[in-house]
This record gives structure tokens, sequence and C-alpha cells, in this order.
């Protein structure tokens, strides 16, 4: 069995954390559903208070590393070439509905590399983290990505556009969403990219795409994936961290996904 490294464990601590905070505001947000106010303030502040834990905790364990976070954006430290990649809480529409599936999701980047990831989901106390060249792991399980070779087999996970969102974003995703969904066993639209892409490392899902995420969404689950022998390209072979859509899946399912997905998005509608 592999145990994290030093930073592995101060970065399994931060999640740690911030879940704990998480989990206390979470209580709330059921009575406050129906409060003429609605939960929203609340959680905004749950979401603040997670990220102040988790910022707080790891300067003091790791001084001068810098930071990409949702909240408070880039803090850069004096040492360049570490940085953490957070998301305090992955999932807050969910959080927000009273939904039990949401995340903290820590990253970190080492020379331009994800070398490590660590996403917590909170209400089924499960703790993914894994370690460039370590593996990836929850509890003592050793993780790898679904066997499946067939996609008439396969569940995916996606995520889909939503209010605010351009017509053409709409129309790119009902195109791949109508080309792939007749091909595979079933689709899922759970609501939290750091634990779709946990969930694809541990076999759960066999793969999973989304166009347009923020790095701190997505960086520690590619480490995930990676380390549990998966696959995780940018859609149109850019650059995934920069663009944020992601296809991964198991080596035999990636390229079935990849190019339907990437000939729907670029398809233009029929005039
Ligand atoms: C969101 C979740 C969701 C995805 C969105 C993300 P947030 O993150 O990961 O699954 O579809 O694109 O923004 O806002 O809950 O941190
Ligand atoms: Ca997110
Ligand atoms: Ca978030």
């Amino acid at each position: 069995m592999s145990k994290p490294s030093a930073v592995g464990n101060v970065m399994i601590e931060a999640a740690r954390r911030a879940g704990r905070s998480l989990a206390r505001d979470f209580g709330e947000v059921e009575y406050l559903q129906v409060s003429s106010k609605g939960p929203g303030d609340f959680v905004s502040n749950a979401d603040h208070r997670a990220e102040d834990v988790i910022f707080e905790y790891l300067t003091k364990a790791r001084p001068g590393y810098s930071f990409l976070m949702e909240e408070k954006g880039f803090v850069e430290g004096s040492d360049k070439t570490n940085r953490f990649i957070i998301d305090p809480l992955d999932g807050t529409l969910n959080f927000l509905h009273g939904q039990p599936h949401y995340a903290v999701s820590i990253g970190l980047e080492r020379d331009g590399k994800l070398v490590a990831g660590v996403v917590f989901d909170v209400s089924r106390n499960e703790i993914f983290w894994a370690e460039t060249g370590r593996g990836a792991w929850l509890g003592q399980r050793k993780l790898r990505v679904a066997a499946r070779k067939k996609l008439d087999r396969s569940v995916l996970a996606t995520g889909a556009p939503w209010f605010g969102k351009s017509t053409e974003t709409h129309m790119q995703f009902s195109r791949e969403l109508s080309t792939i969904a007749p091909t595979i066993a079933g689709i899922r639209r759970n609501g939290s990219a750091a634990l779709d892409l946990a969930w694809v490392a541990c076999g759960r899902f066999d793969g999973f795409w989304e166009r347009g995420l923020n790095q701190w969404d997505i960086a520690a689950g590619i480490v995930l994936v990676r380390e549990a022998g998966g696959v995780v390209t940018e859609i149109d072979g850019k650059d995934v961290l920069q663009t944020g859509s992601i296809i991964a899946a198991n080596p035999d399912l990636h390229p079935l996904i990849e190019s339907p997905i990437r000939n729907a998005g670029k398809r233009k509608p029929d005039n």
C-alpha cells in the first residue's frame, strides 16, 4: 500500500478541515430551503469559510507556495514552482438545494505539471487522493479505471450548460448529447465535476466529458484519473487546464468517446 507524501498528507488534512466546516453548514441548508430569503447568501458564506480554512492551513503548512482559488483568485507566493489549485466547494448547486453530492477539491501543480490531487466527498466521507508515481487511492483501495471496452455497456457523466450560457453553447451540448446518448448504456449529470472525475478514477463512471470548466474543478481529478490508468485530454486537442473542455475515460473507451464528441461539438446547426 502506498502512503501519501508529506505534502499529500497536508492536502488531505486541509480537505478534511474544510469538509468539517461544509458539513456543519450543510446541516443548516435544508432548513433554509423553506425560508423566504432562501439559502443563497448562507451558501456563499459557507463556500468562503471553507476556502479560508484551506488557505489558512496550507499557508502555514507550506509557506511560500502559490495558490489559485475559486473565490480568492491567484495568490502568488515566493515559491513560484508550487501552486495549489483549490475549489473549496464543488457542487454548489447541489449544496444549495440540500443534495448531499458535493466535494472539496485540492490539486498541486509543480513546475507546470499536475502532481497531486485530493477530492473529498464530504457526505460519503470518501477521500480520493493521487500523486504522480504513487497511484490513486480511496482509503486502502488502489483505484483503477473501469475495464469496460464497449460503449453500449458504459455509463458516462457530463455537465450540462445552464442559465446565462450562450445559445450556441446549449446547441453544442445538445448535439453532443444526441450523438453519444444512443450509443451508451446511460448518462448522468450529478453536478460536481471533481467527483465525476474521482468516479471515473474508481470505475463508477466509464467516462466523463464537459466543456468550459475551470482549473479548480478539474486539477485534482485529472491526477486521480491518470494515476488510476485513465486517459485525460482536451476535447479539441488543446491544453485542458486552459480551456477546461475535458474528456476522461479508460484507454479503450477514450477514443470512442472523443471522436463523436469532438465532431458533434464542431458541427454547425443545419439551417
Ligand atoms: C461546478 C460543478 C458542475 C459543473 C460546473 C462547475 P461549482 O462547480 O463542477 O458539475 O457542471 O461547470 O462550475 O460551481 O459547483 O464549484
Ligand atoms: Ca467547481
Ligand atoms: Ca466551487
